[in-house]
Protein backbone atom coordinates (compact mmCIF):
# COMPACT_ATOMS: atom_id res chain seq x y z
CA UNK A 1 0.00 0.00 0.00
CA UNK A 2 1.61 3.14 -0.74
CA UNK A 3 -0.11 5.10 2.14
CA UNK A 4 1.34 5.11 5.18
CA UNK A 5 -0.93 3.46 7.85
CA UNK A 6 -1.22 4.08 12.05
CA UNK A 7 0.90 1.17 12.02
CA UNK A 8 4.21 3.11 10.76
CA UNK A 9 3.91 5.63 13.64
CA UNK A 10 4.73 5.64 17.29
CA UNK A 11 1.55 7.16 18.46
CA UNK A 12 2.56 7.55 22.14
CA UNK A 13 2.60 10.82 23.99
CA UNK A 14 1.51 12.42 20.63
CA UNK A 15 -1.00 15.00 20.08
CA UNK A 16 -3.06 13.78 16.99
CA UNK A 17 -5.76 15.80 14.27
CA UNK A 18 -7.77 13.07 13.65
CA UNK A 19 -9.95 14.41 10.59
CA UNK A 20 -13.36 12.30 10.84
CA UNK A 21 -16.41 12.49 8.57
CA UNK A 22 -19.20 12.61 10.76
CA UNK A 23 -21.37 14.54 8.48
CA UNK A 24 -24.56 12.34 9.28
CA UNK A 25 -28.44 12.91 8.35
CA UNK A 26 -30.24 15.67 10.31
CA UNK A 27 -33.57 15.60 11.51
CA UNK A 28 -34.65 19.29 10.03
CA UNK A 29 -37.72 19.31 12.44
CA UNK A 30 -36.23 18.26 15.27
CA UNK A 31 -32.57 18.98 14.61
CA UNK A 32 -31.19 15.50 16.21
CA UNK A 33 -29.29 13.57 14.67
CA UNK A 34 -31.03 10.75 12.22
CA UNK A 35 -28.47 8.22 11.52
CA UNK A 36 -25.34 7.53 13.73
CA UNK A 37 -23.31 5.26 11.15
CA UNK A 38 -20.49 7.76 10.44
CA UNK A 39 -19.95 8.39 14.09
CA UNK A 40 -19.52 4.68 15.02
CA UNK A 41 -17.03 4.57 11.90
CA UNK A 42 -15.21 7.52 13.95
CA UNK A 43 -14.75 5.61 16.71
CA UNK A 44 -12.38 2.98 15.23
CA UNK A 45 -9.53 5.64 14.73
CA UNK A 46 -9.96 6.34 17.70
CA UNK A 47 -9.77 3.52 19.99
CA UNK A 48 -6.74 2.54 17.91
CA UNK A 49 -4.80 5.44 19.07
CA UNK A 50 -3.89 4.69 22.55
CA UNK A 51 -1.84 6.72 25.17
CA UNK A 52 -2.13 9.97 23.06
CA UNK A 53 -3.89 13.16 22.92
CA UNK A 54 -6.55 13.71 20.12
CA UNK A 55 -7.95 16.38 18.38
CA UNK A 56 -11.12 15.26 16.60
CA UNK A 57 -12.45 17.25 13.72
CA UNK A 58 -15.64 16.94 11.43
CA UNK A 59 -17.61 19.22 9.07
CA UNK A 60 -21.33 18.68 9.70
CA UNK A 61 -23.74 19.45 6.65
CA UNK A 62 -23.52 22.94 4.56
CA UNK A 63 -23.73 26.46 5.08
CA UNK A 64 -27.37 27.23 4.50
CA UNK A 65 -28.64 24.29 4.37
CA UNK A 66 -30.89 22.52 6.79
CA UNK A 67 -28.17 19.90 8.17
CA UNK A 68 -25.75 22.96 9.26
CA UNK A 69 -24.93 22.55 12.90
CA UNK A 70 -22.21 22.34 15.43
CA UNK A 71 -21.07 19.33 17.28
CA UNK A 72 -22.47 18.95 20.55
CA UNK A 73 -25.18 16.25 19.59
CA UNK A 74 -22.30 14.23 17.91
CA UNK A 75 -20.02 14.43 21.25
CA UNK A 76 -23.06 12.91 22.68
CA UNK A 77 -22.89 10.15 20.68
CA UNK A 78 -19.10 9.74 20.42
CA UNK A 79 -19.45 9.50 24.22
CA UNK A 80 -21.63 7.15 24.81
CA UNK A 81 -20.01 4.74 21.63
CA UNK A 82 -17.36 5.00 22.97
CA UNK A 83 -17.81 4.81 26.76
CA UNK A 84 -15.44 7.55 27.38
CA UNK A 85 -15.42 11.45 28.34
CA UNK A 86 -15.55 13.35 25.62
CA UNK A 87 -14.35 16.67 25.83
CA UNK A 88 -16.25 19.41 23.62
CA UNK A 89 -14.98 22.85 22.78
CA UNK A 90 -17.21 25.38 20.47
CA UNK A 91 -14.99 26.37 18.49
CA UNK A 92 -12.48 25.93 15.77
CA UNK A 93 -9.45 27.83 15.83
CA UNK A 94 -9.91 30.87 18.27
CA UNK A 95 -7.82 30.60 21.47
CA UNK A 96 -10.32 28.53 23.26
CA UNK A 97 -10.21 25.46 20.89
CA UNK A 98 -6.49 26.06 21.10
CA UNK A 99 -5.97 26.16 25.06
CA UNK A 100 -7.97 22.62 24.94
CA UNK A 101 -5.59 21.71 22.90
CA UNK A 102 -2.64 22.11 24.52
CA UNK A 103 -4.07 21.28 28.31
CA UNK A 104 -4.74 17.58 26.76
CA UNK A 105 -3.45 14.67 28.58
CA UNK A 106 -2.40 11.61 27.55
CA UNK A 107 -5.81 9.65 26.61
CA UNK A 108 -7.99 12.58 25.90
CA UNK A 109 -10.44 13.12 23.24
CA UNK A 110 -11.16 16.88 22.39
CA UNK A 111 -14.10 17.13 19.77
CA UNK A 112 -13.80 20.55 18.03
CA UNK A 113 -16.99 22.57 16.85
CA UNK A 114 -18.16 22.23 12.67
CA UNK A 115 -14.81 22.95 10.82
CA UNK A 116 -17.10 24.78 8.25
CA UNK A 117 -17.77 27.29 10.93
CA UNK A 118 -14.14 28.62 9.59
CA UNK A 119 -15.00 30.21 6.20
CA UNK A 120 -11.97 28.82 4.89
CA UNK A 121 -13.29 25.40 4.77
CA UNK A 122 -15.54 26.31 2.69
CA UNK A 123 -13.26 26.85 -0.32
CA UNK A 124 -11.16 24.35 -2.78
CA UNK A 125 -7.30 24.46 -2.34
CA UNK A 126 -4.52 23.65 -3.77
CA UNK A 127 -2.38 21.53 -0.96
CA UNK A 128 0.22 24.47 -0.72
CA UNK A 129 -2.18 26.99 -0.40
CA UNK A 130 -4.41 25.01 2.30
CA UNK A 131 -1.17 24.96 4.17
CA UNK A 132 -1.15 28.52 4.09
CA UNK A 133 -4.77 28.83 5.32
CA UNK A 134 -5.17 30.64 9.04
CA UNK A 135 -7.15 27.30 10.13
CA UNK A 136 -3.50 25.03 9.12
CA UNK A 137 -1.26 28.19 10.24
CA UNK A 138 -2.36 28.24 13.63
CA UNK A 139 -3.59 24.87 14.13
CA UNK A 140 -0.69 22.67 12.78
CA UNK A 141 2.05 23.34 15.22
CA UNK A 142 0.13 22.18 17.59
CA UNK A 143 0.27 18.85 16.74
CA UNK A 144 2.85 15.73 15.81
CA UNK A 145 0.62 13.52 13.66
CA UNK A 146 -2.28 13.96 11.10
CA UNK A 147 -4.34 10.77 10.52
CA UNK A 148 -6.50 11.35 7.48
CA UNK A 149 -9.85 9.20 8.42
CA UNK A 150 -13.25 10.62 6.17
CA UNK A 151 -13.30 8.75 3.47
CA UNK A 152 -16.71 10.16 2.40
CA UNK A 153 -15.00 14.14 1.68
CA UNK A 154 -11.93 12.33 -0.31
CA UNK A 155 -12.86 14.62 -3.15
CA UNK A 156 -12.78 18.03 -1.48
CA UNK A 157 -9.51 20.21 -1.39
CA UNK A 158 -10.56 21.84 1.89
CA UNK A 159 -7.64 23.10 4.09
CA UNK A 160 -8.43 20.47 6.56
CA UNK A 161 -8.34 17.40 4.26
CA UNK A 162 -5.04 18.84 2.00
CA UNK A 163 -3.43 21.24 4.01
CA UNK A 164 -2.75 19.85 7.75
CA UNK A 165 -1.53 16.32 5.43
CA UNK A 166 0.92 18.85 3.23
CA UNK A 167 2.78 20.14 6.67
CA UNK A 168 2.61 17.03 9.22
CA UNK A 169 3.65 13.93 9.32
CA UNK A 170 0.52 12.01 8.09
CA UNK A 171 -1.45 8.84 7.84
CA UNK A 172 -4.60 7.46 6.93
CA UNK A 173 -6.77 5.85 9.34
CA UNK A 174 -8.66 2.62 9.76
CA UNK A 175 -11.64 3.66 7.61
CA UNK A 176 -9.83 5.27 4.55
CA UNK A 177 -6.66 2.34 5.22
CA UNK A 178 -10.13 -0.23 4.75
CA UNK A 179 -11.84 1.79 2.27
CA UNK A 180 -8.82 2.09 -0.40
CA UNK A 181 -7.37 -1.99 0.31
CA UNK A 182 -11.23 -3.14 -0.81
CA UNK A 183 -12.32 -0.79 -3.74
CA UNK A 184 -8.86 -1.70 -4.71
CA UNK A 185 -9.25 -5.19 -4.70
CA UNK A 186 -13.00 -4.71 -6.32
CA UNK A 187 -11.42 -2.27 -9.21
CA UNK A 188 -9.71 -5.20 -10.27
CA UNK A 189 -12.17 -7.64 -10.40
CA UNK A 190 -15.48 -5.94 -11.21
CA UNK A 191 -16.81 -7.08 -14.91
CA UNK A 192 -19.22 -5.61 -17.18
CA UNK A 193 -22.12 -4.86 -17.82
CA UNK A 194 -21.44 -2.60 -15.24
CA UNK A 195 -25.02 -1.16 -13.78
CA UNK A 196 -25.10 2.32 -11.54
CA UNK A 197 -28.33 3.08 -9.59
CA UNK A 198 -27.63 6.55 -8.55
CA UNK A 199 -30.52 8.56 -6.35
CA UNK A 200 -29.85 11.00 -3.05
CA UNK A 201 -30.07 14.56 -3.77
CA UNK A 202 -26.65 16.16 -4.17
CA UNK A 203 -27.05 16.69 -7.58
CA UNK A 204 -24.78 19.21 -9.27
CA UNK A 205 -22.39 16.96 -7.93
CA UNK A 206 -23.32 13.53 -9.68
CA UNK A 207 -23.72 15.03 -12.87
CA UNK A 208 -19.88 15.43 -13.57
CA UNK A 209 -19.37 12.08 -11.68
CA UNK A 210 -21.88 10.15 -13.97
CA UNK A 211 -20.26 11.41 -16.87
CA UNK A 212 -16.68 10.10 -16.21
CA UNK A 213 -18.57 6.96 -15.03
CA UNK A 214 -19.76 6.48 -18.49
CA UNK A 215 -16.22 7.90 -20.65
CA UNK A 216 -14.63 5.15 -17.73
CA UNK A 217 -16.18 2.43 -18.98
CA UNK A 218 -18.18 1.85 -15.27
CA UNK A 219 -21.58 2.85 -16.59
CA UNK A 220 -23.19 1.12 -18.69
CA UNK A 221 -26.52 1.66 -17.55
CA UNK A 222 -27.21 4.27 -15.19
CA UNK A 223 -30.60 3.67 -13.14
CA UNK A 224 -31.74 6.82 -11.68
CA UNK A 225 -33.98 7.35 -9.16
CA UNK A 226 -34.41 10.44 -6.59
CA UNK A 227 -34.06 13.78 -6.99
CA UNK A 228 -31.49 13.08 -9.66
CA UNK A 229 -33.88 11.05 -11.54
CA UNK A 230 -36.65 13.85 -11.05
CA UNK A 231 -34.08 16.37 -12.98
CA UNK A 232 -33.34 13.48 -15.93
CA UNK A 233 -37.43 13.28 -16.10
CA UNK A 234 -37.62 17.06 -16.25
CA UNK A 235 -34.74 17.02 -19.23
CA UNK A 236 -36.81 14.54 -20.64
CA UNK A 237 -40.07 16.89 -20.61
CA UNK A 238 -41.86 14.15 -18.35
CA UNK A 239 -41.89 16.40 -15.51
CA UNK A 240 -43.26 20.11 -16.65
CA UNK A 241 -42.91 21.60 -13.46
CA UNK A 242 -40.10 23.07 -11.46
CA UNK A 243 -38.38 20.82 -8.90
CA UNK A 244 -37.45 24.23 -6.74
CA UNK A 245 -34.05 23.18 -6.81
CA UNK A 246 -30.66 25.25 -6.81
CA UNK A 247 -29.14 26.16 -10.06
CA UNK A 248 -32.23 24.30 -11.40
CA UNK A 249 -31.87 25.28 -15.44
CA UNK A 250 -28.14 25.05 -15.41
CA UNK A 251 -28.69 21.35 -13.99
CA UNK A 252 -31.30 20.01 -15.79
CA UNK A 253 -29.50 21.42 -19.21
CA UNK A 254 -26.56 19.36 -18.39
CA UNK A 255 -28.79 16.66 -17.59
CA UNK A 256 -30.41 17.34 -21.13
CA UNK A 257 -26.60 17.26 -22.84
CA UNK A 258 -25.97 13.86 -21.23
CA UNK A 259 -28.65 12.17 -22.19
CA UNK A 260 -28.55 13.41 -25.86
CA UNK A 261 -24.62 12.37 -25.54
CA UNK A 262 -25.31 8.55 -24.08
CA UNK A 263 -28.97 7.89 -25.64
CA UNK A 264 -28.81 3.77 -24.48
CA UNK A 265 -27.57 4.51 -21.23
CA UNK A 266 -29.78 6.20 -19.27
CA UNK A 267 -33.20 4.57 -17.72
CA UNK A 268 -35.72 7.11 -15.34
CA UNK A 269 -38.73 6.12 -13.87
CA UNK A 270 -42.19 5.29 -15.49
CA UNK A 271 -44.13 5.12 -12.49
CA UNK A 272 -43.97 6.69 -9.27
CA UNK A 273 -45.50 6.99 -5.73
CA UNK A 274 -46.50 10.56 -4.48
CA UNK A 275 -47.84 11.43 -1.43
CA UNK A 276 -51.89 12.37 -0.98
CA UNK A 277 -53.10 13.42 2.96
CA UNK A 278 -50.04 11.12 4.48
CA UNK A 279 -50.70 7.94 1.96
CA UNK A 280 -49.00 6.19 -0.63
CA UNK A 281 -50.61 6.98 -4.21
CA UNK A 282 -48.97 5.11 -7.26
CA UNK A 283 -48.90 7.43 -10.43
CA UNK A 284 -47.80 7.10 -14.03
CA UNK A 285 -44.98 9.26 -14.67
CA UNK A 286 -47.40 11.06 -17.69
CA UNK A 287 -50.14 11.50 -15.35
CA UNK A 288 -48.02 13.94 -12.41
CA UNK A 289 -49.82 17.09 -11.59
CA UNK A 290 -47.87 20.33 -10.97
CA UNK A 291 -48.35 19.79 -7.16
CA UNK A 292 -47.14 15.97 -7.00
CA UNK A 293 -44.27 15.64 -4.48
CA UNK A 294 -42.62 12.56 -5.82
CA UNK A 295 -41.41 9.92 -2.38
CA UNK A 296 -40.48 6.64 -4.14
CA UNK A 297 -40.50 4.21 -7.06
CA UNK A 298 -43.36 2.43 -8.69
CA UNK A 299 -43.87 -1.29 -9.05
CA UNK A 300 -43.30 -1.32 -13.10
CA UNK A 301 -39.93 1.00 -12.26
CA UNK A 302 -38.93 -1.23 -9.91
CA UNK A 303 -39.48 -4.39 -12.36
CA UNK A 304 -37.37 -2.52 -14.85
CA UNK A 305 -34.75 -2.18 -12.47
CA UNK A 306 -34.34 -4.95 -11.41
CA UNK A 307 -34.09 -7.09 -14.53
CA UNK A 308 -31.37 -5.05 -15.78
CA UNK A 309 -29.46 -5.24 -12.30
CA UNK A 310 -29.65 -9.40 -12.73
CA UNK A 311 -27.75 -9.36 -15.57
CA UNK A 312 -25.26 -6.81 -14.25
CA UNK A 313 -21.42 -8.25 -13.94
CA UNK A 314 -20.60 -5.24 -11.46
CA UNK A 315 -23.73 -2.73 -9.43
CA UNK A 316 -22.68 0.52 -7.83
CA UNK A 317 -25.83 1.79 -6.11
CA UNK A 318 -25.70 5.41 -4.22
CA UNK A 319 -28.31 7.05 -2.92
CA UNK A 320 -31.46 5.81 -1.76
CA UNK A 321 -34.07 5.39 -4.20
CA UNK A 322 -37.07 6.72 -2.14
CA UNK A 323 -37.85 8.15 1.30
CA UNK A 324 -37.36 4.60 2.78
CA UNK A 325 -37.77 5.97 6.34
CA UNK A 326 -41.52 6.59 6.33
CA UNK A 327 -42.91 3.16 5.79
CA UNK A 328 -44.94 4.20 3.36
CA UNK A 329 -42.68 5.05 0.59
CA UNK A 330 -40.05 1.88 1.58
CA UNK A 331 -41.20 -0.49 -1.66
CA UNK A 332 -38.49 1.18 -3.73
CA UNK A 333 -35.58 1.21 -1.80
CA UNK A 334 -36.12 -2.53 -0.39
CA UNK A 335 -37.09 -4.35 -3.54
CA UNK A 336 -33.91 -2.50 -5.21
CA UNK A 337 -31.31 -3.43 -2.44
CA UNK A 338 -32.91 -6.89 -2.57
CA UNK A 339 -33.01 -7.17 -6.57
CA UNK A 340 -29.20 -5.82 -5.96
CA UNK A 341 -28.27 -8.72 -3.22
CA UNK A 342 -30.15 -11.46 -5.35
CA UNK A 343 -27.77 -10.66 -8.66
CA UNK A 344 -24.90 -12.57 -9.03
CA UNK A 345 -22.87 -9.21 -9.56
CA UNK A 346 -20.21 -8.20 -7.57
CA UNK A 347 -21.96 -5.26 -5.33
CA UNK A 348 -21.17 -1.85 -4.15
CA UNK A 349 -23.49 0.08 -2.39
CA UNK A 350 -22.45 3.99 -0.95
CA UNK A 351 -23.59 6.60 1.02
CA UNK A 352 -25.08 7.20 4.61
CA UNK A 353 -28.62 6.80 4.57
CA UNK A 354 -28.16 3.57 2.13
CA UNK A 355 -26.42 1.61 4.55
CA UNK A 356 -28.97 2.65 7.36
CA UNK A 357 -31.30 0.81 5.23
CA UNK A 358 -29.29 -2.10 4.54
CA UNK A 359 -29.13 -2.45 8.25
CA UNK A 360 -32.52 -2.10 8.60
CA UNK A 361 -33.63 -4.45 5.85
CA UNK A 362 -31.14 -7.48 7.14
CA UNK A 363 -29.21 -7.16 3.79
CA UNK A 364 -25.44 -5.79 4.82
CA UNK A 365 -23.86 -9.04 4.97
CA UNK A 366 -25.12 -10.01 1.22
CA UNK A 367 -23.46 -6.97 -0.21
CA UNK A 368 -19.57 -7.45 -1.17
CA UNK A 369 -18.90 -3.36 0.29
CA UNK A 370 -20.64 -0.82 1.60
CA UNK A 371 -19.42 2.20 2.05
CA UNK A 372 -20.57 5.51 3.84
CA UNK A 373 -18.99 8.00 1.12
CA UNK A 374 -21.19 9.14 -1.48
CA UNK A 375 -19.56 11.73 -4.20
CA UNK A 376 -15.71 10.76 -2.79
CA UNK A 377 -16.83 6.83 -3.88
CA UNK A 378 -18.25 7.59 -7.24
CA UNK A 379 -15.72 9.66 -8.06
CA UNK A 380 -12.56 6.94 -6.78
CA UNK A 381 -14.65 4.72 -9.16
CA UNK A 382 -13.67 6.62 -12.01
CA UNK A 383 -10.07 6.19 -11.63
CA UNK A 384 -9.86 9.96 -10.36
CA UNK A 385 -7.45 10.67 -7.81
CA UNK A 386 -8.72 12.17 -5.06
CA UNK A 387 -7.62 15.22 -3.85
CA UNK A 388 -7.09 13.09 0.18
CA UNK A 389 -5.37 10.40 -1.33
CA UNK A 390 -3.30 12.05 -3.28
CA UNK A 391 -2.13 14.55 -0.03
CA UNK A 392 -1.50 11.20 1.69
CA UNK A 393 0.83 9.52 -1.25
CA UNK A 394 2.68 12.70 -1.09
CA UNK A 395 2.91 12.91 2.16
CA UNK A 396 3.94 9.06 2.21
CA UNK A 397 6.93 9.90 -0.03
CA UNK A 398 8.30 12.40 2.14
CA UNK A 399 8.40 10.05 4.98
CA UNK A 400 9.72 7.83 3.21
CA UNK A 401 12.55 9.63 1.81
CA UNK A 402 13.50 10.97 4.94
C1 LIG B 1 -20.67 13.64 2.09
O1 LIG B 1 -21.63 13.42 2.84
O2 LIG B 1 -20.70 13.35 0.87
C2 LIG B 1 -19.42 14.22 2.67
O3 LIG B 1 -19.54 14.42 4.05
C3 LIG B 1 -19.02 15.50 1.98
O4 LIG B 1 -19.99 16.48 2.20
P1 LIG B 1 -20.13 17.72 1.15
O5 LIG B 1 -20.69 17.13 -0.11
O6 LIG B 1 -21.04 18.68 1.82
O7 LIG B 1 -18.75 18.26 0.94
Amino acid sequence: MKLLTLDDFELKDKTVFLRVDMNCPINPDTMEISGTTRIEEATESINAIKDAKIVVASHQGRVGNKDYTGMEKHAKVLEQLLNRKIKYVEDVIGVSAQNEIKNLKNGDVLLLDNLRLCAEENYEFSSAEAANTIMVRRLAKLFDLCVMDSFPSAHRSHPSIVGFSYVLPSCAGKIVEREVKKLDEIMTVAKAPHVVVLGGSKVADRLEAINLLIKKGRADHVLLTGLIGNVFMRAQARIKSPLGIKREEEIVSKAHSLIGEYPDVFSTPVDVAIDKDGSRVEVDVRDLNKEDKIFDLGPNTVEHYNKLISGAGTVFMSGPPGYFEKEQFSFGTKSILEGVTNSMATTIVSGGHLTSALKKYGLADKINHISTAGGALVLYLTGEKLPMIQSLEEAAKKHRAK
